[in-house]
């Protein structure tokens, strides 16, 4: 080491699960930090629990009797570990089960128990309700997003259910809110007006949703006298496409069509769209035991996300130019089969180092949106789908997902910054991809995040990244593992797991050697 090539090792940790391979071509990342983008709205990190499986029985909700350490019913453990990845929202009670959700079966000392004929067919027993919700928000230090029942409910169900949480008047519902143990307003910051109305939320034609939606935006409203000013106040997100097919188009174009016709007496500031990562529905891949054929398979399809995104920004462009209503992907994700053995109405997947690419990919889509897409709910928090968290009984295990959102925390409410790069081509029988992508931000500090995803199942990948003042030093994780399915069991609960990882900076130029199929986010300091 000498005075002219000063090279700093941040971190010598080295990723002991990855054998040695080959890197190829050099990626060449270069970042101009003062020309900064839009912010990206920590909402794109917003979780989603429906009362599916076991993603809230069990998964958060397991009574005050039970012998897994609880507060109040709601596991310490998995309020613990959501903590760390600090949850900006949390989209419930569904889902399709939100258009067939009754609020007053989950209030009050006695449950009206019912059926969950969407998924497995199984007794619903609304011991986790409204205040169980709210519970388990404040516990977290999430904020509720509230999806409400217009496929079989009514205008003033919902209305009378929005009164009830967020009123401070002594009104009756206040009281009886009060009554049921919380007399201050509870906060609402989101409010969902219903679930892919076009399907399981009611069939709906896009002129009739919008008549409804109308109805809805008008009517339930939220009381609470601190969220009626600024970015405080509630959002309203409107039911949007759930794929590329014509109807999905011709549905955003009647929402925003009437979106851009508003009056003053009714109004949306969201448009949700959903959009699964799934090859075939009738013939799902498996979430384990698979091989590098299914893994880029798996990331050519998720890569579709940003041609939706730009289909459908396109349509909102036209009727909204000022970007006044945001997209929110309030569900994404990927869709396996369900494991053997299991309910397959419980949608119950393993969680690998794919599922692990395949979030870094998506998020980096939504912050390349940041302009448009101000919100988005990974399906589904716990052992549900693309889960941050499995649980059994009294065993919880953080999935490889939950550790990408967890690197991700310093992207929450930063500001973009461009990064210029070739990201190469990885290819794999017949299909290449990007081998590279990456994503650049600077946080409230003023700190610059950096974030690389190697998607490249067999080679290390090179990487320099300059910077137009020079580059300091840097330090960060990386998350990997040997296989393209390594997974986290409840007996191998650390396979796959964040790592420091070894940064060099020479010549005000920063190198980082990242491994085959890794997520990377490093601080840089200038
Ligand atoms: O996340 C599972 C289901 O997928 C949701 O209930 C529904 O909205 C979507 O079709």
């Amino acid at each position: 080491m000498t005075s002219i090539v000063r090279v700093l090792v941040v971190a010598v940790l080295a990723v002991a699960s990855v054998p040695p391979v080959m890197s190829a071509d050099k990626i060449e990342l270069s970042i101009d930090a003062s020309k900064t983008g839009a912010k990206i709205d920590r909402n794109i990190f917003g979780q989603f629990a429906e009362h599916l499986g076991h993603g809230i029985y069990d998964g958060i909700w397991v009574g005050t009797d039970s012998s897994i350490p609880n507060t109040r019913g709601i596991r310490n453990d998995v309020v613990a570990a959501l903590k760390g990845i600090k949850v900006p929202n949390v989209r419930w009670p569904g889902g399709c089960f939100a258009d067939e959700y009754h609020w007053r079966n989950g209030i009050g000392p006695r449950r009206n128990v019912t059926l969950n004929p969407n998924w497995g067919g199984v007794i619903e027993p609304n011991s986790f309700g409204t205040h169980e919700f709210m519970d388990f928000i404040d516990q977290i230090g999430s904020n509720a997003y509230v999806s409400v029942n217009i496929g079989s409910g009514t205008p003033r169900e919902a209305a009378d259910w929005m009164e009830y949480m967020t009123a401070a008047q002594p009104t009756t519902l206040a009281k009886e809110r009060a009554g049921n143990g919380h007399s201050d307003p509870y906060k609402v910051a989101i409010l969902g007006v219903g679930n892919e109305s076009w399907d399981c939320g009611g069939n709906m034609t896009p002129e009739y949703y919008v008549s409804q939606a109308k109805i809805y935006t008008r009517f339930v409203r939220n009381y609470n006298p601190a969220q009626q000013q600024g970015n405080e106040q509630m959002l309203k997100v409107a039911v949007g496409p759930g794929g590329k097919e014509a109807r999905f188009t011709d549905w955003a174009e009647t929402v925003m069509k009437a979106y851009r016709q508003h009056t003053w007496s009714w109004d949306i500031q969201g448009l949700s769209m959903h959009n699964y990562t799934v090859l075939d529905w009738q013939n799902k891949l498996a979430s384990m035991n698979f091989g590098e054929a299914e893994y880029a398979k798996v990331l050519k399809a998720t890569l579709e996300m940003d041609a939706l995104i730009n289909q459908y920004s396109a349509i909102m462009d036209k009727y909204d130019p000022q970007k006044k209503v945001a997209l929110f992907v309030d569900e994404w994700g990927s869709w396996y089969a369900p494991l053997p053995g299991t309910n397959p109405g419980f949608l119950v997947q393993q969680n690998s180092v794919r599922d692990a690419i395949l979030a870094a990919l998506n998020l980096n889509i939504f912050a390349r949106h940041a302009d448009r897409v101000r919100g988005a709910n990974i399906a589904q928090m716990i052992n549900v789908l693309q889960a941050m968290i499995l649980t059994d009984k009294e065993k919880m295990v953080l999935t490889p997902t939950y550790y990408v959102f967890k690197m991700y925390v310093p992207f929450q409410d930063a500001t973009f910054v461009p990064v210029s790069f070739d990201g190469g081509a990885y290819t794999r029988g017949d299909i290449t991809l990007p081998r590279v992508d990456a994503l650049a931000a600077k946080d409230s500090a003023g700190k610059l995040w950096l974030e690389i995803t190697n998607v490249d199942a067999n080679e290390m990948a090179d990487v320099e990244l300059s910077l137009p003042g020079g580059i300091k030093s840097a330090k960060g994780e990386t998350l990997t593992a040997s296989k393209v399915d390594s997974i986290n069991t409840f007996d191998a609960p650390n396979t796959v797991t964040p790592k420091p990882i070894s940064a060099r900076v020479e010549g005000g130029k920063l190198t980082l050697k990242l491994a085959p199929k890794s997520v990377t986010v490093v601080s840089v300091e200038q």
